[in-house]
């Protein structure tokens, strides 16, 4: 690997920044100063220093797992299990879960050690819509397209209050809806759909920005392909 590309990569830096700190002389492969960007490593291998601390090569890691019902957004279980007990194969990786769905919410959840693009998938600062399909007692009528859209006030689970974003509700019977928001909230489709006199039976994520849940079995998980990474740091800028 080119060393530019691993001080980039370990050091979260721009090509031309890693390039930057290549010039000033503060990076060494096993123990010499080496300047050229285009100096080949091997990650096992050699060790890159940087201020005197090695730099540790970990590979990013995108999963999309379909979190059935009974599981816990969380890296330990307690009354049910945590979902990571659904992974295998990923116990050495520091995985963010971005966007914590409910226990008895299922659907899409995305795990990754990339921690700023876990932080930009939540963030109300990037407005990446979240899917989601709700089944509910009560009825959708026309009228609660407004209340969604214009947004509404809510409190927090610690008792603060906020105004959600405008959403969007997409009514599929007097039941059943699509709902999509641009932020995550504690609880925040249970909240909305309750100020809007409904309770909500079943909650199922379909979508994360440009990733679908699409016929993933729950339970189950898969890697992100090298365009759905790309497509969706895109939409996280
Ligand atoms: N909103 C909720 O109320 N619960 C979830 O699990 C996700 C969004």
């Amino acid at each position: 690997m080119r060393l530019d590309k691993f001080i980039s990569h370990v050091l979260n830096l721009t090509r031309s920044e890693a390039k930057t700190l290549l010039r000033k002389g503060e990076i060494q492969v096993n123990s010499s100063v080496v300047r050229k960007g285009d100096f080949q490593i091997n990650p096992e291998s050699d060790e890159i220093t940087y201020r005197g601390g090695t730099l540790e090569y970990e590979e990013k890691v995108y999963l999309l797992l379909h979190k059935p019902k009974g599981y816990l957004s969380s890296h330990r279980g307690g009354v049910h299990p945590s979902v990571m007990n659904l992974l295998s194969g990923f116990e050495k990786h520091k995985l963010f879960i971005a966007g914590r769905l409910d226990a008895d919410s299922e659907g899409l959840l995305l795990l990754t050690n990339d921690g700023e693009l876990a932080h930009r998938l939540t963030s109300p600062k990037y407005r990446i819509p979240k899917k989601y399909h709700v089944q509910v007692e009560g009825v959708f009528e026309d009228s609660d397209i407004s209340l969604f859209r214009e947004g509404m006030d809510l409190t927090d689970g610690r008792g603060n209050s906020y105004r959600t974003l405008p959403a969007k509700l997409e009514i599929i019977s007097k039941n059943e809806a699509r709902i999509t928001i641009f932020e995550g909230k504690f609880h925040q489709i249970k909240r909305m759909c309750s100020a809007a006199g409904k309770v909500v039976t079943r909650l199922v994520r379909t979508e994360i920005g440009p990733l679908k849940l699409g016929n993933l079995k729950p339970g189950s998980f898969r890697k992100l392909n090298p365009e759905e990474i790309e497509i969706l740091k895109k939409e996280c800028t």
